[in-house]
């Protein structure tokens, strides 16, 4: 099994199935000189099942597919299909901008995905336009709806809040839990990437989260399915929770229980270190095995994040 020395026992696989996405989002694509992955370095279908079903004889039980946008991963319900049959996955989920969830919501329900997460940064639809470059608001609000009334559940909604951007919203995006049965959950922003728009100024914390939610009204603690990183409250007459994620101000690295794997087939202990261990090698010219690389992984898994800027923007790491 995958456990080390620190005791954290990995169960929880995210893998980026591409590095494309149709958004722009200011805290992820960073507009820099990052090239789009050429088509064989990405990792097939056949590649990351086989990864998958081998990860399972070490413990891993979850599966995340991120990107990028996973859904602009032509036929992505295939590969959903195939990892929703490996028996010893339980839990298998996705994270999109939801632009896609309109049209293709129904296809992955059926192939197996449980639950969603989606980014949601602002009820403000030409801030939403700057945010991410594209003219999509109400198709996103859509997707979350249709998401919603597809049964996924939850159905998590994914805030990175930014000081002097969308502070002045978060009251108003935790007021979307008093009339869904949504998670909303708030991420302290991170430096991941050459993050020119961070800096410790526009890092709002939880703390500061927490105390804005609570002058509206009490919160009361609860839980979340899977004992993720984030701290999960409730208003009293709410139907949806709202969760508070705080990589930067207090982090979580003695819970996590996750490794990533980026589109090109790195093996990522962690995602503020850039130590990969690459599987291509290993899965298309036999060099090592796949047992060895997850073992060597969870050697490499800081015992906490050092808050740097990372090689990789988070849109080639996996979000
Ligand atoms: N800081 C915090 N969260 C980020 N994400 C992407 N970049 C950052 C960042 N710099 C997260 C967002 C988004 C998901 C795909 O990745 O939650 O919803
Ligand atoms: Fe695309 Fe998500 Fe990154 Fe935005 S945060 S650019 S939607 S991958």
């Amino acid at each position: 099994m995958l456990i080390d020395h620190l005791g954290r026992k990995i169960e929880y696989l995210r893998i980026s199935v591409t590095d494309r996405c149709n958004f722009k989002c200011i805290y992820c694509f960073l507009s820099q000189n990052w090239k789009w992955l050429p088509h064989s370095e990405i990792l097939r279908f056949e590649e990351i099942e086989t990864i998958v079903r081998e990860a399972t004889k070490f413990g891993i039980r979850r599966i995340r597919l991120t990107g990028g946008e996973p859904l602009l991963r032509k036929n992505i319900e295939f590969l959903i299909e195939r990892l929703n049959k490996i028996s010893g996955i339980t839990d298998l989920s996705l994270t999109t901008n939801g632009f896609f969830l309109e049209e293709m919501g129904e296809k992955l329900k059926s192939a197996g995905i449980k639950r969603i997460n989606i980014s949601l940064d602002t009820l403000n639809r030409k801030k939403f336009e700057k945010l991410t470059g594209i003219s999509a608001f109400e198709k996103v609000l859509k997707g979350i709806d249709i998401a919603l009334d597809l049964g996924f559940n939850p159905v998590k909604i994914n805030v990175v809040v930014i000081r002097g951007f969308n502070d002045d919203e978060i009251l108003d995006l935790a007021k979307l839990t008093l009339e869904k049965p949504l998670e909303v959950r708030f991420i302290e922003f991170m430096p991941i990437g050459k993050n020119h728009i961070w800096n410790e100024g526009n890092v709002v914390t939880v703390k500061e989260i927490k105390s804005i939610l609570e002058k509206f009204e009490k919160l009361n603690s609860t839980s979340s399915f899977g004992g993720g990183p984030a701290k999960m409250f409730k208003w009293k007459d709410a139907i949806g929770k709202i969760g508070l994620i705080s990589p930067i101000s207090e982090h979580f690295c003695d819970k996590c229980n996750r490794l990533r794997i980026t589109p090109d087939g790195k093996l990522r202990p962690c995602l503020f270190s850039d130590y990969e261990i690459n599987l291509k090698p290993i899965l298309r010219e036999g060099e090592g095995t796949l047992e060895s690389a997850f073992f060597s992984a969870l050697k490499f898994k800081p015992a906490r994040h050092p808050l740097n800027f990372t090689l990789r923007p988070m849109i080639a790491i996996g979000g």
